[in-house]
């Protein structure tokens, strides 16, 4: 189906993609077409060998085969100068190309079986949290696209890390599942691209697609910052006044402190990954039980609470309780 020009969702270790032959223009404008993408944010292509990733850039930069060596296959995309071989449409026109090579069994087994490089984004319609489970995908896409491979449930639950390696110094366009401590290992000058913690709404982000209000949920989210006993306080106003149907999504130490109706968990505080793990399907649950207001737990920024917060932020439209500091 991928060599015919098909799309066909698969399983990957972050979230499922929705696949296509990288070298294809009509292949691609599907793609664009059955998530209702806005053109002008570009795809990630996965690849199962080496061979396949010098095809399509000019250059691998000294600073991109460090971090090949070290964390791929694996939930990290790296962007690198592009070559005339891939097609306008799958960069949005930019200069440069993403590129990753997962660590999924049946990612690496389709892409090599196709014999081709594999434009995915994550198989979810836009705007809706991104798949973690084959049933999420069979919710937004089915009768869209050509096939769908349904695997387990995805091992990290949020999408890549997407890394900048074209400059002096490595630059963190999306926080993902290679974190930042991670990265500091092999890079102890790589930075975050600032926008991404400005709250200024006019600040550019380098990755196109952190400045969609992705991965929301039909409900109004909210995201409470701060110690355990304002979290509590505040979710305990909320359960007791607020109007309508809603949820707390809670980590268990916070769990404990709650009444039990009402109140999702996210996993111990100590273990941001399980919380980033479930965040999406919980997401969906909530879109599928009518749920009109969310409350969800903020994490600290370290490790995947880094990815964890960021995609909880987005989910929130930005909209964050926090606790005034004395
Ligand atoms: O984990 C993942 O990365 C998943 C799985 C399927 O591999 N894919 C995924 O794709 O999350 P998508 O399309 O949902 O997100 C791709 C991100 C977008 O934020 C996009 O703007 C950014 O990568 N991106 C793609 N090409 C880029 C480029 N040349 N420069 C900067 N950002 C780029
Ligand atoms: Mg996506």
């Amino acid at each position: 189906m991928i060599r015919n020009g098909s799309l066909v969702a698969f399983p990957t270790e972050t979230v499922y993609g929705l696949g296509a032959n990288a070298l294809n223009t009509e292949a691609i404008a599907k793609i664009y077409q059955a998530k209702g993408r806005p053109s002008d944010n570009p795809l990630i292509v996965h690849v199962a060998n080496l061979s396949m990733v010098e095809e399509l850039v000019t250059e691998i930069p000294p600073l991109a085969r460090k971090a090949m060596k070290r964390f791929w296959p694996g939930p990290l995309t790296l962007v690198m100068p592009r070559s005339k071989k891939i097609p306008d449409c799958v960069t949005a026109g930019l200069e440069t190309v993403a590129i990753r090579m997962p660590s999924h069994p049946v990612a690496i087994a389709l892409i090599d079986a196709a014999g081709l490089p594999i434009a995915a984004p994550s198989a979810n319609r836009s705007g809706r949290p991104s798949p973690t489970k084959g049933e999420h995908v069979v919710e937004d896409l089915d009768g869209l696209i050509a096939g769908i491979i349904i695997g387990v449930e995805s091992q990290f639950g949020v999408e890549s890390t997407v890394l900048d390696v074209t400059g002096k110094v490595p630059e963190i366009l999306r926080p993902g599942g290679v974190t930042r401590e991670m990265l500091l290992e092999i890079y102890p000058e790589v930075r975050v691209d600032p926008a991404l913690e400005s709250v200024d709404a006019n600040r550019k982000p380098k990755s196109p697609g952190q400045k969609y209000r992705h991965y929301a949920p039909k409900a109004k989210m909210a995201v409470l910052q701060g110690s355990l006993s304002f979290k509590k306080e505040v979710a305990l106003e909320r359960l007791k006044h607020s109007q309508g149907r809603g949820v707390v999504l809670a980590s268990d130490e916070l769990a404990r402190e709650l009444p039990d109706v009402d109140v999702w968990n996210l996993g111990s505080y100590a273990h941001p990954e399980i919380a980033a793990n479930r965040l999406f399907d919980l997401l969906r649950m909530c879109d599928a039980r009518k749920i009109e207001w969310i409350l969800a737990e903020g994490y600290k920024e370290e490790g995947l609470g880094a990815a964890l917060m960021n995609r909880m932020r987005k989910a929130a439209g930005g909209h964050v309780i926090k606790e005034e500091k004395q």
